[in-house]
């Protein structure tokens, strides 16, 4: 599947722009065994590899989950609502897709997922892609991207930005004067394609701040930031049904799971349970359990209606 471009140049331009100083420099040479310029460079060709390589195995598993009615069920779930909706890690944009209304938001930080999204919304709307991004230098965690600024239209928005930031979403809206009705997050947790830029921190990624359940935690707390007050937010988390079904025999329901990750910002209306299909075969995908955060098989995806109050 051919990309109508790629990020390689662009980072590796603004990587050694970013590393003009000398104590960037220094601490590269001590990092690794190439000079900061060979460094630079690979170590923006292997983020961009692993994008595009990501991408196209989320597609591949992703509709996996589409053909087999997992996106038709989630937007069954949602029901008729209004109003602007914001799907966070949009992925290849199945999701958005499905939905098939507008105005909406993709959010992703891999501007690979960004133009499969674009090549299937496309077809049927307007859209705007804003998946421009530069590669920098920074002295905590290593190489860190940084997303450009992105303008809300009428249509299918799709737009990179760190979702444990937010930063662009947040700018975003505030330049349209708005906030979302409704945010999605779904189907969560996944390989870190940052582990090589992140070197001065490999604790830290992008992908993965603790745990998914943690990441889920802490999006409730700044959710307000782009939800509107009595907004709702649409949780999908992957779950062992097995084990789901042996909590609920010593009453932990899924509702006071949700509810954990809820916390006094949001109050659980409504869950369900929808079968998955099996999302083995990838090399990139690791699946961890949002909530027992394994590496196991799991089955169901599990689904809250939260009504965010702030
Ligand atoms: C497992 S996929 C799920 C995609 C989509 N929600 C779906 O259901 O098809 C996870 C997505 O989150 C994106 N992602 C991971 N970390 C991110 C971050 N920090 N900010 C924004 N997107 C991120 C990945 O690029 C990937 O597209």
């Amino acid at each position: 599947m051919p990309f109508s471009e790629t990020y390689f140049r662009k980072w590796r331009g603004s990587a050694l722009e970013s590393i003009a100083d000398a104590n960037a420099r220094r601490t590269i040479r001590h990092h690794f065994k190439e000079s900061p310029t060979t460094a630079v460079r690979n170590v923006a060709k292997t983020l961009d590899d692993k994008t595009r390589n990501y991408a196209y195995e989320w597609e591949r598993i992703s509709n996996l989950h589409r053909d087999s009615g997992v996106y038709r069920k989630i937007s069954e779930f949602i029901g008729e609502k209004d109003g602007l909706l914001i799907d966070l890690g949009c992925g290849t944009g199945n999701f958005l897709t499905q939905w098939s209304k507008t105005p909406a938001v993709g959010v992703d930080l891999n501007g690979y997922c960004l133009q499969l999204a674009e090549d299937k919304l496309k077809a049927k709307w307007q859209v705007d892609r804003y998946s421009d991004s530069t590669l920098e230098f920074n002295s905590k965690i290593g190489f860190e991207l940084k997303p450009l600024p992105a303008h809300l239209r009428r249509g299918y928005t799709l737009l990179l930005d760190d979702i444990t930031k937010l930063h662009i979403t947040e700018k975003m809206l505030a330049e349209g004067e708005t906030k979302a009705d409704i945010v999605t997050f779904m189907l969560w947790g996944s390989y870190d394609v940052f582990k090589g830029t992140h070197f001065l921190d490999e604790e830290r990624t992008s992908y993965e701040t603790n745990s998914s359940a943690e990441l889920s935690k802490k999006l409730v707390y700044e959710l307000p930031r782009i939800l509107k007050n009595e907004g709702t937010f649409y949780l999908g988390v992957r779950i062992d049904d097995g084990i789901m079904k042996a909590l609920g025999q010593v009453g932990i329901s899924m509702e006071k799971m949700f509810g954990v990750i809820a916390k006094d910002k949001g109050e659980v209306q409504r869950v369900a349970t929808i079968e998955l299909p099996q999302e083995n075969g990838g090399s990139l995908i690791q699946v961890r359990h949002l909530i027992f955060n394994q590496n196991e098989q799991q089955n169901v995806l599990g689904l809250a209606e939260i009504k965010i109050k702030y």
